[in-house]
């Protein structure tokens, strides 16, 4: 598989087998992932890799926080608040795909909808968690370094037959992830990623979502 392949493939795995992924493959995964650039080289990403009762544990707890009400409160702004028009109408349209193709009707069946936002509690079956950590006390900027590397996780997870998730819907919760797993406050909780091996004849898996063209979101000056 080529890089242009592996980025043209790869989707968002939302079930996986019940296949254990060895801890050297995660460890390989990293272990390409951390050429990634940085600004100024500064690798600011942190992952806790998750998995057996510790994920089984974290999952119940934030289900928990879910099913409690409890608000939502991220480490960092994910606002889909005052949003232009174009991007809030990319974003409607990739729900009401993954509903469509679910056959939901977020309205009318409640229960169907809060089945399918547990299943992000659930992380999807995924035999492992990634969590994406950062120190507090870094500038905004070091986000960007985080997300170029998380896509390199990805890749590379993709290559070696491991499928993904990203998933910025577990951080809503983070005092939760760092209560369970002792981590130290000044660590920021940013997305999780699932990890597994695909369970590609899963009707969920078939699910593949549109990309605008380059024209939508490019602009040449000579
Ligand atoms: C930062 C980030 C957060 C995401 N959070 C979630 C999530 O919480 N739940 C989910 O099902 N998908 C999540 N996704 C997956 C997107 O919905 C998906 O990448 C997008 O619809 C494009 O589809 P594809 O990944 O299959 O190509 C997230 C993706 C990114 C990059």
């Amino acid at each position: 598989m080529d890089v242009k392949d592996a980025i043209k493939s790869r989707f968002s795995v939302r079930k996986y087998l019940n296949k254990p992924v060895e801890k050297k493959l995660i460890y390989k995964i990293l272990d390409i992932a951390r050429f990634s650039p940085s600004g100024h080289n500064m690798q600011p990403w942190e992952v806790a890799i998750v998995t057996g009762k510790t994920k089984d544990e974290l999952s119940k707890r934030l289900m928990d926080d879910f099913n409690s009400r409890k608000a939502r409160n991220y480490d960092y702004n994910y606002a889909i608040r005052n949003i232009p028009a174009f991007i809030n109408d990319r974003r409607k349209a990739c729900n009401a795909k993954i509903f469509k193709h679910k056959h939901i009707d977020p309205i009318a069946d409640k229960e169907a909808l809060h089945e399918h936002i547990m299943e992000n509690f659930k992380f999807f079956g995924a035999p492992v968690e990634l969590f994406f950590l950062r120190e507090k006390h870094l500038g905004e900027g070091t986000l960007i370094d985080i997300g170029i590397f998380a896509q390199s996780v990805m890749l590379a997870a993709w290559e070696l037959g491991l499928g993904s998730c990203p998933q910025a819907s577990i951080a809503a919760y983070p005092d939760t992830i760092r209560n369970t797993l002792k981590l130290p406050d000044n660590k920021i909780v940013l997305f999780g990623i699932a990890l597994g091996y695909p369970d590609l004849e899963n009707y969920i898996n078939k699910l593949r979502m549109d990309r605008d063209a380059v024209d939508a979101f490019s602009t040449f000056y000579d």
